[in-house]
């Protein structure tokens, strides 16, 4: 089962392949910050430090809120990803 790595505190947890990154959070009290839980607010955003090819890519609505609150290549919203690997990944 893949996993997410917390940069902020190098905890860890599991994820289902293709699941959602903000579920395993959920799921494991991860040390991740969500507002609206639905692609809009911002407040989840974060960088990968590794495996950001482990993630499916940003859908349009994805990038418009991007655009609204941050000019970092790379970065995402951690609410919309789904996770196909290992990854680990800080906030922005
Ligand atoms: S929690 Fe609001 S955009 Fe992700």
């Amino acid at each position: 089962m893949p996993q997410i790595t917390f940069a902020r505190d190098g905890s860890s947890i599991p994820v289902e392949a293709g699941g959602s990154f903000l579920k395993a959070c959920q799921d494991h009290d991860a040390p991740h910050d969500f507002g609206c839980t639905v692609g809009s607010c911002g407040t989840c955003v974060l960088v990968f430090v590794a495996g950001s090819e482990h993630v499916d890519p940003p859908k349009p609505d994805e990038l418009e809120t991007l655009d609204m609150c941050t000019d970092v290549q790379g970065a995402r919203l951690g609410c919309q990803l789904v996770v196909r690997g290992d990854i680990t990944v800080k906030p922005l």
